[in-house]
């Protein structure tokens, strides 16, 4: 793994450090223009990032080192990109770009698709006014995103996400809709994931409660594993397969984006699909340097492996892309936090960074203190939108993408401490606390229009990104071993409340005492 390439990145760190983000600038007069790209209604903005054009070549080096050609070859070609479960990763097939193979199984799989949201359109599940959409983590995620990013306004229905176990998710949405008006829609991929099945049921139960004939006819399941749906008691007709591939936060391109389908009409899904597959060709046919998933990726590793970045913020400056920060947190750590190399081979470096965030301009009034003045080395993403989400008019919108723009400059800019005396009547205490060091990263996406195809089009850059940053790291980006051991023992857990003594061996003796506590005895 750690090539000349990634010795040489060791050693250029520690000049890198010293970098002065204005003094790139000063130095390197075609600065911008290297590092910004317009992609369709996209522009990447990668700039004000401490990468020189020696850091670039070295990053080119490594990507080079890392085959990150071959790799990107293998994804599109259908090929097996997930070592671990043997597995190809063919959620670009979802959008219409991959092996022949598996584009027309995904092109089958979205003719039943697009089947049954006429099915209900046309009242085949009786008169639906509400849809409850049941599934958690890359079941849920997506979906959520898309419903608030794009169908907040002339929703043909009305969507309520539920994904966690506590019932205080599910209670409101089983208070506020009519049972003889909700279609449930169960996404599950593997249809086993206790949270889904158990909030399921409990829907089930509230509609055949309220008096509806047969619950199940108003389910609709979508799922990697159509059997298992079937054993729940949905009939063939009700089940929306997708294929195994295709990994549970690279789905929303497959049936599990049915309930965006359903309330925004199939055309913005398909409009949504399009946009992912420019951004697909983006990536699958443009040199390194150009490619803004590629160099996106090497910037993250930049940061997060040699300059030690422990996290990075993403920041929506838009409040459709409120949930953004929260699909990001699973698409990235869900697939890049790892400890091992894809042969199983402990690294000693760091892999992703911890990625948080939220929307601006809250955010500022909250957290920023930490990013202009803090300690730590926080490589800051902001997402915005050129044109408005709402009609109050230019003044909200102006300040919206002014305090964006600005948060970036000041971040790099800085105050020196001698501005910071000016301001502060010569005392020096409080000229220190008003100083801002600068020189803090950050790059910019901004969006010409939030559209079903620029909305696309970011999610897979940000898929490939996060791809390519696991190749640069020698990682596999497509599985997640991680989840496993919690959801073991939590069953365990049950176990042992349901009264099998043997099921307590592997609890320490703080956590048998919390449950004491929790569940008397
Ligand atoms: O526990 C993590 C996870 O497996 C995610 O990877 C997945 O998106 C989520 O749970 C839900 O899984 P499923 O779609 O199989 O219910």
């Amino acid at each position: 793994m750690k090539g000349e390439a990634w010795q040489a990145l060791t050693a250029h760190a520690e000049e890198a450090r010293a970098f002065s983000l204005v003094e790139l600038f000063a130095q390197e007069a075609d600065r911008l223009d290297r590092l910004s790209l317009n992609i369709g209604p996209l522009h990447f903005d990668f700039s004000k990032t401490h990468a020189d054009a020696r850091t670039l070549a070295l990053l080119e080096k490594l990507a080079a080192d890392a085959e990150l050609d071959r790799w990107r070859a293998a994804l599109f070609a259908g090929h097996v990109v997930n070592p671990t479960e043997n597995r190809a990763a063919t959620h670009p097939a979802e959008r219409g770009v991959g092996a022949e193979a598996n584009v027309a199984a995904a092109s089958d799989a979205k003719a039943r698709m697009k089947a049954l949201v006429e099915r209900v359109d046309a009242g085949a599940f009786g008169p639906i006014r509400h849809v409850l959409h049941i599934g958690i983590g890359g079941s849920a995620l997506g979906p959520a995103l898309l419903l608030d990013a794009l169908a907040r306004q002339n929703s043909r229905h009305e969507v309520e996400v539920i994904a966690n176990i506590d019932g205080a998710a599910l209670e409101p949405a089983l208070k506020r809709f009519n049972p003889a008006e909700t279609l449930i829609v169960i996404v599950s991929k593997t249809f086993t994931t206790t949270e889904t099945m158990t909030n399921a049921e409990a829907a089930i139960d509230w509609m055949r409660a309220a008096g509806v004939a047969d619950p199940l006819t108003r389910c609709v399941a979508v799922t990697a594993a159509p059997a298992q749906a079937r054993k729940f008691g949905l009939g063939q007709e009700a089940i929306l397969p997708f294929a195994e591939t295709v990994g549970g936060r690279y789905s929303l391109w497959s049936a599990v984006g049915l309930p965006f389908a359903l309330s925004a009409g199939w055309a913005a899904f398909e409009e949504l699909l399009d946009g992912a597959a420019e951004m697909d060709r983006h990536f699958r046919d443009t040199p390194l340097a150009r490619n803004a998933p590629v160099l996106a990726a090497m910037l993250d590793v930049w940061y997060a492996t040699f300059l030690k970045a422990e996290t990075r913020a993403v920041f929506a400056y838009d409040e459709r892309l409120r949930l953004l920060p929260a699909y990001l947190q699973q698409l990235e750590m869900e697939s890049n936090g790892k400890r091992v190399t894809r042969d199983g081979t402990p690294v000693d470096y760091a892999t992703a960074a911890i990625t948080w965030g939220g929307t601006g301009t809250d955010a500022q009034h909250a957290v920023f203190q930490l990013l202009h003045q803090g300690t730590h080395l926080v490589p800051t993403e902001f997402i915005a939108v050129v044109e408005p989400g709402h009609s109050l008019g230019g003044t909200h919108h102006q300040q919206l993408l002014a305090n964006c723009f600005a948060q970036g400059a000041a971040l790099m800019r800085g105050r020196t401490f001698e501005e910071a005396l000016a301001l502060s009547n010569g005392d020096t205490a409080l000229a220190a606390a008003k100083q801002f060091t600068g020189n803090r990263p950050s790059t910019t996406v901004l969006l010409e229009r939030l559209s079903p195809r620029a909305l696309g089009m970011l999610l897979a850059f940000y898929e490939h990104r996060t791809f390519s940053a696991a190749v640069l790291l020698g990682i596999n980006a497509f599985d997640q071993m991680g989840v496993e051991l919690g959801k073991e023992m939590a069953k365990a857990m049950e176990k042992l409340l349901g009264g099998d003594t043997s099921a307590g061996a592997g609890f320490d003796p703080s956590t048998l005492a919390l449950m004491q506590r929790a569940f008397r005895g």
